[in-house]
């Protein structure tokens, strides 16, 4: 068998196609299926997404492989420092999804506060009998402060959304760096956590899954935060101390959570399903068909690079 590139699907456009007539051939086969095991050794270039964590053992059941890609821009599902000894060359899709997430970041953020959840479903059930003075109540966000973790492109993205409805943006991120983080539509701090914590009505997260914010959000953390913090997750799910957001929530202290990321997903914590004031959404972030096909094209033309550098 002779296959140059192992993917898991066929992504989303059609650049993995394109690439397959390229480098023939593209054998397309489900993540850890017994195709996909016996289609390794004979793979130059994988590509999987960011639910396929691949490991060591993969890169030994591979001995040809130059190129490793991923559909996504985070890439803590990869042996990054192994397929830097094995000079592998690494694929994500950075910049192209930057909207998008941002986009929805802030649907979850509005969603919580308006309550659209809540809304529909009463709209849906036949219950509701009319406007009411009192009916389902939300929170303004005009002129509350919006922590951000991570100041990279999608951090600023999401600043910016924020700041046009009124909010003022603060940053946070892992290298601890000082000033101000410019991001387009105006300027913001950044702040140590001890200075961000306190001050964020509304708390969302968009930095890379690393040792450095494993856990980042603990117990002690989620404390810093005013009574009644929102807090909006479309990073990753490892970032939050899960069980411990669920119990402020339960106890009041934490005003909403809105989801688009678990640890451990596609297995959601059971407890969030139960949890009140929450909006969770299925890992949606690059989800739109102009997304998904830009992130295609960016992988491919990666691993075309990969396959077949300028400067051999
Ligand atoms: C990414 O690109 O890392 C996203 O989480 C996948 O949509």
């Amino acid at each position: 068998m002779s296959i140059r590139i192992l993917a898991t699907s066929s992504l989303v456009g059609p650049a993995l196609a394109e690439l397959g007539a390229r480098f023939p051939e593209l054998r397309i086969a489900a993540f850890r299926s017994p195709e996909w095991q016996a289609a390794l050794p004979s793979a130059e270039a994988l590509v999987v997404v960011v639910s396929e964590p691949i490991t060591e053992a993969d890169l030994d059941a591979a001995p040809k492989l130059r190129a490793l890609g991923t559909c996504s821009v985070g890439m803590n599902h990869l042996p990054l420092q192994a397929c830097q000894a094995r000079g592998i060359a690494v694929v994500n899709t950075p910049g192209v999804l930057t909207d998008a997430t941002a986009d929805l970041a802030l649907a979850l953020l509005l969603a919580l506060t308006r309550r659209v959840a809540e809304g529909e479903a009463l709209v849906r059930s036949g219950a509701w009998v009319g406007w009411a003075p009192d009916q389902l109540l939300g929170r303004g966000l005009v002129g509350k402060a919006c922590g951000i973790f991570g100041s990279g492109p999608i951090g600023q993205a999401f600043a910016k959304r924020v700041w046009a409805l009124g909010m003022t943006p603060f940053f946070w991120d892992r290298e601890g760096l000082g000033g101000v983080v410019d991001f387009e539509a105006g300027r913001a701090p950044r702040l140590p956590l001890a200075d961000l914590l306190p001050r964020s009505a509304v708390l969302s997260l968009h930095c890379p899954l690393t040792d450095q914010t494993r856990g980042l959000l603990d117990r002690a953390a989620l404390a810093q935060l005013p009574v009644g913090a929102i807090i909006i997750n479309t990073a990753r799910g490892g970032i939050l101390d899960e069980d411990a957001a669920i119990d402020l929530l339960a106890a009041g202290q934490l005003g909403g959570v809105g989801l688009d990321v678990y640890a451990g997903e596609p297995r959601v914590n059971p407890r969030w399903l139960q949890a009140p004031r929450t909006v969770l959404l299925p890992h949606l972030g690059s989800a739109t068909l102009e997304t998904r096909e830009a992130m295609t094209r960016l992988l491919c033309d990666g691993l075309t690079v990969a396959l077949d550098p300028p400067f051999k």
